[in-house]
């Protein structure tokens, strides 16, 4: 199964990164695959840990790709890495082996460490749609406006059934790219 979870990586100076993942989890096992190039792929190789923290505010997934990635952080309990403090749950990882890519290096890892924060409260429809759309976002120069369009048709609908202030404002921030890049791309 593939969880989207918010990796946290950092370099040999410590200066930490965080970027949005789908994992790729079996038990203990996982596989993080990230696209060259990558500041994740990068950290991890000089690191060989990660965290992969679980967390239900959309905003980080959408303000890390909306330039906002000063989230507040927590050192990890064994490794030397660092946490979200918002996460629902981590997991700290150490890299195991790597099978190289030139576009998408496959990055095995092994969970040597959980913790749970806080509870799971349930699914909600708005966070999917936010997820969605952040995907959209990082593909927005290889989708025709057309396929944008009418997938964000579809998102708004749980959006706005659903959201609460947390998804509003991540959903908010989303789309001011995306009117960016139509007016670009209309000009
Ligand atoms: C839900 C979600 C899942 C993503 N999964 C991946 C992934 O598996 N690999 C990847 O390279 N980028 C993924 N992205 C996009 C990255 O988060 C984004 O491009 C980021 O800048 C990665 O580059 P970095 O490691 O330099 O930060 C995902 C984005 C979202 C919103």
């Amino acid at each position: 199964m593939i969880q989207e979870a918010i990796v946290t990586t950092q370099n040999s100076a410590g200066l930490a990164h965080i970027a949005p993942m789908g994992i790729h989890v079996n038990g203990d096992d996982c596989i993080i695959l990230p696209f060259r190039p990558s500041k994740t792929l990068n950290n991890l190789l000089e690191s060989k840990t990660a965290v992969l923290n679980y967390c239900d505010d959309v905003r980080i997934f959408a303000g890390c790709l909306t330039g906002r990635s000063d989230w507040p952080l927590t050192a990890a309990e064994i490794i030397n890495g660092q946490v979200l403090q918002c996460a629902l749950a981590h997991s700290e990882v150490e890299l195991v082996r790597i099978e190289d890519d030139y576009a998408r290096p496959k990055l095995f890892c092994k969970t040597v460490h959980t913790v749970n924060h806080a509870p799971f409260r349930g699914f909600n429809r708005a966070q999917f749609s936010v997820l969605e759309a952040a995907i959209l976002l990082s593909r927005l120069s290889m989708l025709p406006l057309a396929k944008i369009e009418a997938e964000l048709n579809y998102l708004r609908i749980g959006l706005e059934k659903t959201a609460g202030e947390r998804e509003w404002e991540a959903w908010d921030w989303l789309m001011a790219v995306v009117d960016k890049h139509k007016a670009e791309v209309n000009s």
